[in-house]
């Protein structure tokens, strides 16, 4: 089943320029990891607030579990967690206060001591947030998005700004949270994300898709698989790539093998960043 299906989406902002969504069209898939990417200022906060109904006034359709989400009231918002980008909490409050405050809006909430544990927050928990690193904040705010049980999490890029500890430990949830069969919807520009968490990714450049596929097909449509072989020609150090395929028969790499002071053999696929720089013309980093 589709959690979410977006048919010819349009957006501007009521005073910004005018189509900063243009046509956009794409299915979530329940229990699935959905990736949305693209360069900064693409789109990708705009399209996540529409779908987690922060933003109103949309062109084109928008179902939510088969439903027009636009007849959804408030009972939308006990159904999804959204983890902001630039998160707002109290720093004068702790961790457990900021917590029971949030907690307090919704209905019904999970049991919440359990997942500061998880998050290596717990014996932090009486911490004003103000003393919290950013690491910490950003794991406060995983669990805030949490509260709710939510069937579907909204993360803006989650990772951004982490170093590799804290963000691996937000990977390591996102996939124990998707196990238990909920639908998570990123957004982020970091192509390690995408690797190790997503199974559908829409690539999005000035409001426009311009691919989508799965991780797997990505890699397939636009993965080269090549060896690259350095070798030492008198003083001088010389590259060659040849194509995997039929490389047993490949008279020039046997020839290089047998006769060649050999320095360096690398296989190889185009990765993800070779990728989106193609599929969105754009390069970009962090
Ligand atoms: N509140 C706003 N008012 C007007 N324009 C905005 C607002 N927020 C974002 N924009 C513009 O919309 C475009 C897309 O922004 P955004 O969705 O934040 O991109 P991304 O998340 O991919 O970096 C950008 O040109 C940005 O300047
Ligand atoms: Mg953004």
């Amino acid at each position: 089943m589709n959690v979410f299906e977006v048919s010819h989406l349009t957006y501007s902002y009521p005073k910004g320029k005018s189509g900063v969504l243009k046509d956009i069209s794409f299915a979530v898939k329940e229990g699935s990891v959905f990736g949305l990417l693209g360069p900064s200022g693409a789109g990708k906060s705009t399209t996540q607030k529409v779908l987690s109904k922060l933003l109103d006034g949309y062109g084109g359709q928008i179902a939510y579990k088969g439903k027009d989400l636009s007849t959804y009231g408030k009972e939308f918002y006990e159904d999804v967690g959204v983890g902001f980008e630039m998160p707002v909490h109290f720093n004068k409050l702790t961790g457990q206060e900021n917590l029971d405050y949030f907690a307090s809006l919704y209905k019904n909430t999970l049991d919440y001591q359990d997942l500061l544990t998880k998050v290596g927050l717990y014996e932090a928990k009486d911490q004003p947030v103000g003393e919290y690193s950013k690491g910490m904040k950003v794991r406060l705010n995983f669990v805030r998005a949490l509260l709710n049980d939510p069937d579907v999490l909204f993360l803006d890029e989650p990772t951004a700004g982490l170093d590799p500890t804290n963000a691996k430990i937000l990977k390591d949830l996102i996939k124990t949270y998707k196990k238990q069969g909920k639908t998570i919807f990123i957004t982020t520009h970091l192509m390690g994300d995408v690797e190790q968490l997503c199974d559908h990714v829409v690539f999005i450049n000035e409001g426009k898709i311009t691919e989508t596929s799965t991780v797997r097909d990505l890699k397939k449509k636009y993965g080269r698989r090549e060896v690259k072989v350095e070798y030492r020609n008198d003083a001088s150090l010389e590259t060659v790539v040849f194509p995997i395929e039929e490389l047993g028969k490949n008279d020039e790499f046997l020839s290089i093998l047998n006769n060649r002071e050999i320095e360096t053999i690398h296989s190889g696929e185009t990765t993800l960043e070779d990728i989106f720089i193609k599929v969105t013309g754009v390069d970009f980093h962090g």
